[in-house]
C-alpha cells in the first residue's frame, strides 16, 4: 500500500511517517506544499527521508494560494466572527488538493494528515480529499494514536527520527496570509500572550508612518504607486505593517468542532487589506449592494472556516462578489502608529470556555471514529450536491 502524507516538516507529521509505515505496512510518500510559510524546505525535504518518506516532493503554491484563494478572501472581507483572516482555513483546501494530484499520480490509495480529532484543520482536509478524491483512505494518525506532545518526542527519540529542534512551544501554522498561535499558556483565556508567542508583528518602527494602498476592482495592485504582483504586494505589507507591530488578533473563537478556544494571530497584510477594501467598498457602492455584500462576505467566511469548500455557494458568492467589484478601484491611506488598543485577557462565570476541553495537552479528545463519524454528516449538504452536480 502507498500512502500520500501531508508533510509540514514539524513533530506531529514527522512521527507520522513513521507510524503510518508500521501500522500499514506502507510505503509513505510525503508532500510539502510552499504556501508562504517561512520555512527551509531543503531541510524540511532531508527529514522527510531520515524520517522514513519513501519519496518527497516539495510543491511551491504561492503564486496560486495568492491568486486563487487569498484574491478572494480580499474581494469577500473575509473575517470569521469579524477577526478572524483565515489564513490556515484558506490553506487547507490547497493543500488537500496537492496531496490528491500527487496520491493519484503515483497510485497511492491512502491520504494522511497529521490534524487532531478536536480541531477545524481535520475537517477542512477530510472535506477536500473526500470532494477530490472520494475512493481513497483517509488517515489522521492523531486522531488514532493517542500520544501527547511528550509522548510523540519519545517516540521519535526511540526511533531516531530527527525532529525539528527549534520547535515550538505552541501549535503553529504559517503561510502567507497569516500566523496562527494556539496552545501551551494561551489555553488560559485570562493570561497575556507572551511577547515571545509572536514573530511577525515584533515592533521595531516607534516612528509613525503612512502607506497609499491602490486597488483595481477590488484587487490590490499597488503599494505607494509601485505595482506588484498579488504575492509580492502581501509579502511587502507583511514586513511594512509588522514592523509597526501591527497586525494582532486574540479572541475566543467558536470552533466548527462543538467548544471554544483562545486563538491568536498575527495577519498584518491580510488586516490592513482587509480594512483597506472594505473601506473603498464603502465608497464606492450604493447602502443596498453594501448591505447585501456584507451578508454575502459573512457567509463565505463561515463557509470557509467552516472546511465546507466544496460546498457550491462558496463559489457562486465569488462570482457575484468579482461584479460587484468591477467599480472599486482606486487608492486607500492608511496610517501605521501605535498598535492600536487590544484586548489580552477575558474571562467570565458564564463562559462555556473550558481550558481542559480545548487543550491539545491534557482532558478529552474525540475518538477518530466520532471524528469521522461528526465530519461526515457535517459536510453532507454540500458534498452531495458537489457530487450531483459536478460529478
Ligand atoms: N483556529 C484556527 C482555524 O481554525 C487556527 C488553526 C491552526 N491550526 C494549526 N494546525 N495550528 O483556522
Ligand atoms: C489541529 O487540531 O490539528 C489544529 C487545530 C485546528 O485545526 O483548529
Amino acid at each position: 500500500m502507498k500512502i500520500v502524507l501531508a508533510y509540514s516538516g514539524g513533530l506531529d507529521t514527522t512521527v507520522a511517517i513513521s507510524w503510518l509505515k508500521e501500522t500499514f505496512k506502507a510505503d509513505v510518500i510525503t508532500v510539502t506544499v510552499d504556501v508562504g510559510q517561512p520555512d527551509d524546505f531543503k531541510r524540511i525535504e532531508e527529514r522527510a527521508y531520515q524520517a522514513g518518506s519513501w519519496k518527497h516532493f516539495t510543491i511551491d503554491a504561492k503564486e496560486e494560494f495568492a491568486n486563487n484563494y487569498v484574491k478572494y478572501a480580499i474581494l469577500l472581507n473575509a473575517l470569521y466572527e469579524g477577526v478572524y483572516p483565515l489564513a490556515t482555513a484558506l490553506a487547507r483546501p490547497l493543500i488537500a488538493e496537492k496531496v490528491v494530484n500527487i496520491a493519484k499520480k503515483e497510485g497511492a490509495e491512502g491520504v494522511a494528515h497529521g490534524s487532531t480529532s478536536k480541531g477545524n484543520d481535520q475537517i477542512r482536509f477530510d472535506l477536500s480529499v473526500k470532494a477530490l478524491y472520494p475512493e481513497s483512505k483517509l488517515i489522521a494518525p492523531a486522531r488514532i494514536w493517542n500520544m501527547t506532545r511528550d509522548d510523540e518526542i519519545k517516540y521519535a527519540k526511540e526511533r531516531g527520527i530527527p525532529i525539528k529542534t527549534e520547535s515550538s512551544k505552541y501549535s503553529i501554522d504559517e503561510n502567507l496570509w497569516g500566523r496562527s498561535i494556539e496552545g501551551d499558556v494561551i489555553s488560559d483565556s485570562m493570561t497575556q500572550v507572551p511577547e515571545d508567542a509572536f514573530e511577525w508583528t515584533k515592533k521595531t518602527k516607534t516612528d509613525s508612518s503612512t502607506i497609499k494602498i491602490g486597488f483595481d476592482k477590488g484587487v490590490p495592485v499597488s503599494v505607494d504607486d509601485e505595482k506588484l504582483n498579488l504575492l509580492k504586494l502581501i509579502q511587502i505589507l507583511n514586513s511594512i505593517v509588522g514592523s509597526h507591530g501591527f497586525g494582532r488578533v486574540d479572541h475566543i473563537e467558536n470552533r466548527v468542532v462543538g467548544f471554544k478556544s483562545r486563538e491568536v494571530y498575527e495577519a498584518p497584510a491580510a488586516l490592513t487589506l482587509t480594512l483597506s477594501h472594505q473601506d473603498l467598498e464603502k465608497t464606492v457602492m450604493t447602502p443596498h449592494e453594501l448591505r447585501f455584500k456584507r451578508y454575502m462576505d459573512s457567509i463565505w467566511s463561515d463557509l470557509v472556516y467552516q472546511g465546507l469548500w466544496y460546498e457550491p455557494l462558496r463559489e457562486e458568492i465569488q462570482h457575484m462578489a468579482e461584479e460587484m467589484n468591477r467599480w472599486v478601484t482606486g487608492e486607500v491611506l492608511v496610517k501605521l502608529e501605535g498598535a492600536g488598543a487590544i484586548v489580552v485577557g477575558r474571562s467570565s462565570q458564564f463562559s462555556p470556555y473550558s481550558e481542559k476541553v480545548a487543550s491539545y495537552n491534557k482532558g478529552w479528545y474525540p475518538s477518530d471514529e466520532m471524528a469521522r463519524g461528526f465530519i461526515e454528516i457535517w459536510g453532507m449538504h454540500s458534498l452531495l450536491a458537489h457530487k450531483t452536480r459536478f460529478g
